[in-house]
C-alpha cells in the first residue's frame, strides 16, 4: 500500500518566544520540520502532507522538499489536524502521523509502525517514562491489549499512575482514520478533537492496536522551549560524533564537535575540539584538523594537516597539504597536493598547484598558481579595479619576494623572480628578475623627534 506521511506543524510554540513558527527552529542548522520531512522521504513516502497554521507562509517558504500543504486555520486539536489532510489521501494509503516539533525519530522506528498496518490494525509508538506528566496514558486490559488513550487532563487517579505514554506517532490505513476521525467529538477537559480518541473507538469496533517503543527515548522528544531544543541539539551532535568514532575517526572530545550537514571522514583522521562542519564535507584518511576550525562544503584529501582556527568554504584541498593556523580558503580555492597555506593567508577562486607555498599574510584571488611556486610574505594579488575582477597567472617555479603587489590582469612567467616590495603592473617573462624599487637613500645623523613635555 502506498505510504503517505502527515506531519502536524500548525502549532505556534508560544514558549519559544519567537516570531518564527516553532517547527522552523533548527537542529543542526536544519529546520526541525525538515528533519521529519527527510525521514519521510527516506521511507519512500509517496506524498508528505504538512498541516500548517501559525506562520504557514513562512513554513511554505522554508521547506525545500516537494511536499503538500493543508491549512488548519484554527487549532482545534490533533484529531482535527489530521482530518484536514485526509482529502489529499486515498483510502488504501498507509498513513504515518508525525510531528514537526519531534525532529529526531529514526526512520527505522517509523518503519516498524508502518509495517504493522492492516485494515484492522493501527500501530502506535509508545514510550515508558519515569515521569509521564503531560502525556496521554496508554490504557491496557488484563491481557495487555491497548483499550484507549486518556489525556493527562481527563485521566483518573488510577490512570495517572500509568507510566506508558503516548508519543502521538502512529500509523493506520487512511480509510480507518477517515471513518474513526469522523466520529470523535470535543467533549473533554480541553474542548479539543483528540486524535487519541480514535483508539477506544477502533477497539470498540473490533480493531487491534499494536505498539512499539523507540530504541532511544529522545526519538520521541518534542520541543516546546529553546532549552529543550538545545538538549536535542546536543543529543543529535553526540549521535553524529558516535558515528564518526565508529567509522574510525578520533575526536579529541565528542562533546565538542558540531556537524550541520553531511560529514564523511576517513579512517585515522583526528579532529580537535570546537570544529564546526556545515553542508557537504568530505574528509579523507589521516587528516588532522586542529581546534576551532570551520569547514563548509569542502573536500579535504588524505594526509592533509589543517591547523587551528582555519576557515574553509566551498573549496577543495589535495593530499598532504598544510593549512593554517588562521588561514581562510574562500569559495573556489583549489589546492593540489602538498600545497602550504600559512597564517593570515586568504585564498579565493584560485588554483594553487602541487608543492606551492603561500605561507604568511597574503591575499591570492582570481589566480592560477603553478607548481613549486613560493609566494613571499605580504603578497597581494590586486584583482579588483573597483569595477571588475581580473586574473593573475603565476607559472611554475616562480619566486615572489615579500610584499609584492601583482596588479591584475598580469602574468609572471616560468621560473621568474620578483624582488621584494615590487608593484608588478605588466607581464614578467620566464626566467627574468623583475623589481620596482626606489633607490635607497640615507641621511646622516637624522634628528629623531623628541616627546613633548
Ligand atoms: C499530544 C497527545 C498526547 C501525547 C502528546 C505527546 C493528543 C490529544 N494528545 O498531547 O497523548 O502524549 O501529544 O507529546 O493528541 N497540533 C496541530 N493542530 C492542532 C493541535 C496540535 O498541528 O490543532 C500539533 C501541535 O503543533 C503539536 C502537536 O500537534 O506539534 C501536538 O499537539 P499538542 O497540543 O502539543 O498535544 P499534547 O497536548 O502535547
Ligand atoms: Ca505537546
Amino acid at each position: 500500500m502506498p505510504l503517505k506521511v502527515v506531519i502536524l506543524a500548525a502549532g505556534k510554540g508560544t514558549r519559544m518566544k519567537s516570531s518564527m513558527p516553532k517547527v522552523l527552529h533548527r537542529i543542526a542548522h536544519k529546520p526541525m520540520v525538515e528533519h521529519v520531512v527527510d525521514a519521510a522521504s527516506s521511507l519512500g513516502a509517496q506524498k508528505t502532507v504538512l498541516v500548517v497554521g501559525h506562520g504557514a507562509d513562512q513554513v511554505r517558504a522554508t521547506v525545500t522538499r516537494e511536499v503538500d500543504y493543508v491549512e488548519q486555520t484554527e487549532q482545534l486539536g490533533t484529531g482535527h489536524a489530521v482530518q484536514q489532510a485526509l482529502p489529499l489521501l486515498d483510502p488504501d494509503d498507509t498513513v504515518l502521523v508525525a510531528y514537526g516539533d519531534v525532529p529526531l525519530t529514526k526512520p527505522e522506528t517509523f518503519k516498524q509502525l508502518i509495517d504493522d498496518v492492516t485494515d484492522s490494525n493501527i500501530a502506535l509508538l509508545t514510550v515508558i517514562l519515569n515521569d509521564p506528566t503531560g502525556y496521554g496514558r496508554i490504557v491496557r486490559n488484563a491481557a495487555g491489549e491497548v483499550q484507549a488513550i486518556v489525556e493527562q487532563k481527563d485521566a483518573s487517579e488510577e490512570q495517572l499512575k500509568i507510566t506508558e505514554g503516548n508519543t502521538g506517532i502512529l500509523a493506520a490505513r487512511a480509510s480507518a482514520l477517515n471513518e474513526l476521525l469522523g466520529r470523535i467529538d470535543n467533549n473533554n477537559a480541553q474542548g479539543e478533537f483528540y486524535l487519541t480518541d480514535i483508539f477506544e473507538l477502533a477497539v470498540s469496533q473490533g480493531m487491534t492496536i499494536t505498539t512499539h517503543q523507540p530504541e532511544h527515548e529522545w526519538e520521541t522528544a518534542g520541543v516546546n522551549s529553546r532549552l529543550q531544543m538545545a538538549e536535542l541539539e546536543r543529543i543529535y551532535q553526540l549521535s553524529q560524533a558516535d558515528k564518526l568514532m565508529t567509522a574510525g575517526v578520533t575526536l579529541r572530545d565528542p562533546a565538542r564537535i558540531d556537524v550541520r550537514g553531511n560529514l564523511t571522514v576517513g579512517q585515522d583522521s583526528i579532529i580537535d575540539v570546537n570544529c564546526v562542519f556545515e553542508g557537504d564535507v568530505t574528509i579523507g584518511e589521516n587528516v588532522s584538523i586542529g581546534p576551532n576550525c570551520s569547514i563548509s562544503n569542502a573536500t579535504i584529501a588524505d594526509g592533509t594537516v589543517i591547523k587551528a582556527n582555519t576557515v574553509i568554504e566551498e573549496s577543495s584541498v589535495g593530499e598532504s597539504c598544510t593549512i593554517g593556523p588562521f588561514a581562510r580558503l574562500r569559495p573556489g580555492a583549489e589546492l593540489a597536493e602538498q600545497a602550504h597555506i600559512g597564517n593570515f593567508v586568504e585564498i579565493k577562486k584560485s588554483t594553487i598547484s602541487k608543492g606551492s607555498k603561500v605561507n604568511h599574510l597574503s591575499y591570492v584571488g582570481d589566480s592560477t598558481v603553478g607548481e613549486n611556486v613560493n609566494i613571499g610574505a605580504g603578497t597581494i594579488t590586486c584583482n579588483y579595479d573597483g569595477a571588475n575582477k581580473h586574473q593573475t597567472i603565476i607559472e611554475d617555479g616562480v619566486f615572489i619576494g615579500s610584499c609584492t603587489q601583482l596588479v591584475a590582469p598580469v602574468t609572471v612567467g616560468k621560473n621568474a623572480v620578483i624582488g621584494a616590495g615590487s608593484t608588478i603592473t605588466r607581464e614578467v617573462a620566464a626566467d627574468q628578475l623583475a623589481f620596482t624599487r626606489a633607490p635607497l637613500k640615507t641621511v646622516e645623523n637624522w634628528p629623531r623627534p623628541k616627546k613633548n613635555k
